[in-house]
């Protein structure tokens, strides 16, 4: 059964979401703007509205996942966060894209929504604070990645949900590595959309 519910997983977070929505509007949004399949270069290079559905699309292959193994299953704590860095791998290392993915931010949204809401609600503040002073998406994820697993310590105490999120935001600053490259040198793109 858990075995089962972890390929689930792995293959509904695999969806691309920004490849097949990029490509109903005629694009193929790896090879336009960042070459991101997630829904900040959706945003860039095809519209708002895509971008937006791509985020809500993208954010609940990783939440419903982890809200069911945690809230309908009642699966222990440590299969929740296994559930919950399968749907991360799942976005970032996407089987239907041979294994190349996203950045999984919004994944890991989803992700930690389910894991406990009051921390995503603070990480996705303080993403809005980064994005809006800075005008960085980038550089929002990369921090906001960062302070997650710390918030899950501090506030969620659950040694197994820290791990997850822990391992989540090495995965997703990892992702972000050229994007890390170009704000060293001062040439990330900041964000306008069409
Ligand atoms: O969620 C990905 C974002 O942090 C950066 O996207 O397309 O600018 O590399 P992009």
């Amino acid at each position: 059964m858990k075995i089962l519910y972890l390929t689930l997983t792995y293959l509904i977070a695999s969806i691309p979401f920004g490849y097949i929505i990029g490509k109903i509007f005629g694009k193929d949004v790896t090879k336009e703007g960042s070459g991101n399949i997630g829904a900040t270069n959706v945003a860039r290079t095809i519209g708002k509205k895509a971008g937006v559905l791509v985020l809500t699309l993208d954010m609940l292959k990783g939440f419903i996942p982890v809200f069911l193994a945690k809230n309908y299953f009642f699966f222990d704590d440590k299969f929740v966060a296994l559930v919950a860095i399968t749907a991360v791998v799942g976005h970032c290392y996407s089987v239907f894209m041979k294994f190349k993915g996203g950045k999984g931010v919004a994944t890991g949204i989803g992700v930690l929504l389910a894991l406990s809401p009051k921390v995503a609600l603070i990480v996705i503040l303080l993403w809005a604070g980064i994005f809006l002073t800075t005008g960085y998406v980038s550089l929002a994820s990369i921090i906001s990645a960062f302070m997650s697993w710390i918030m899950m310590n501090y506030i969620v105490e659950n040694y197994y949900y820290t791990l997850a999120a822990l391992l989540a935001s090495f995965i997703i600053i990892y992702k972000h590595s050229s994007n890390i490259e170009r704000l060293i040198k001062g040439t990330e793109h900041r964000f306008i959309y069409k």
